[in-house]
């Protein structure tokens, strides 16, 4: 069975046909560039482009890079502004002439994905996904289930908005070390396992492609922590994933 998924992030929307047997890609994905300014008219219509590129006309599931309750945005940390209160359910059906749609936010949609076809598969405890990038998304889950929303990336660490220090933009931008960087991850990873005593953590986003370069240096966590396994795929496999009631 497939189902469309579509990933929406500050510098690209991506999206293909998933086939949900496999959790993976039905055909190779497409993408087109996020605009500027990204606001919800804009990234609707690249949403719309990405979608018609397959002649897609079934459900669709979509992420955004915020708080989603009921369809709807409630925060913008990384994205245009004009986004909180925007209803993008609503928004993406109309433009896709009525097709049902289901909307959660990406770090969610990514570990939806991991749980079920990637590094959290068969874990019933608590398993927390992380995707470090622009911002730091967080996906909780216990007995397989997403508590979603959980937006620990926002967390204070040193008297900051912890992804500002600890994603992986935060390392580009400031020309970081590797080591320099995983001590900035394991004071982040600390202070997240003192709150939630995990199993696991799930480390996602680009950078986890370079895994072995920052986890061997991060001490001092109880948790097990391993890298991501569908890496750039995984918040359209969850979109597709969710669009079915799957998550
Ligand atoms: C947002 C989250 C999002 C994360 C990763 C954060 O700034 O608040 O909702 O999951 O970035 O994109």
């Amino acid at each position: 069975m497939q189902i469309f998924g579509v990933d929406i992030g500050g510098s690209g929307i991506k999206g293909a046909p998933v086939d949900l047997d496999r959790g993976d890609l039905a055909k190779e994905r497409h993408k087109v560039l996020t605009p500027h300014p990204a606001t919800p008219e804009a990234v609707v219509e690249g949403v719309r482009e990405v979608v018609e590129h397959f002649g897609w006309t079934g459900p669709v599931g979509a992420t955004f890079p915020g708080v989603i309750t009921d369809g709807t945005a409630r925060t913008a940390a990384n994205v245009d502004k004009s986004w909180i209160g925007t209803d993008i359910r609503k928004l993406v059906s109309d433009r896709l002439g009525g097709t049902p749609v289901t909307v959660l936010n990406d770090a969610d949609a990514a570990g939806v994905a991991e749980m079920h076809f990637g590094a959290g598969k068969g874990r019933t405890g608590t398993v927390l996904m992380l995707t470090l990038g622009t911002g730091i998304g967080s996906a909780l889950f216990t007995g397989g289930r997403l508590v979603p929303n959980t937006e620990l990336g926002h967390l204070e660490l040193h008297g900051h908005d912890a992804e500002k220090k600890a994603s992986s933009k935060a390392r580009e931008d400031e020309d970081l070390t590797w080591e320099h960087w995983a001590r900035r991850v394991q004071k982040y990873l600390a202070h997240v396992e003192m709150l939630f005593s995990p199993e696991l953590f799930i480390i996602g986003g680009g950078v986890s492609r370079k895994a072995h370069k920052f986890l061997p240096l991060i001490e001092g966590i109880s948790a097990e922590i391993v890298p991501a396994q569908l890496q750039n795929n995984a918040g359209i496999v969850g979109a597709a994933m969710a669009a079915d009631g799957r998550a």
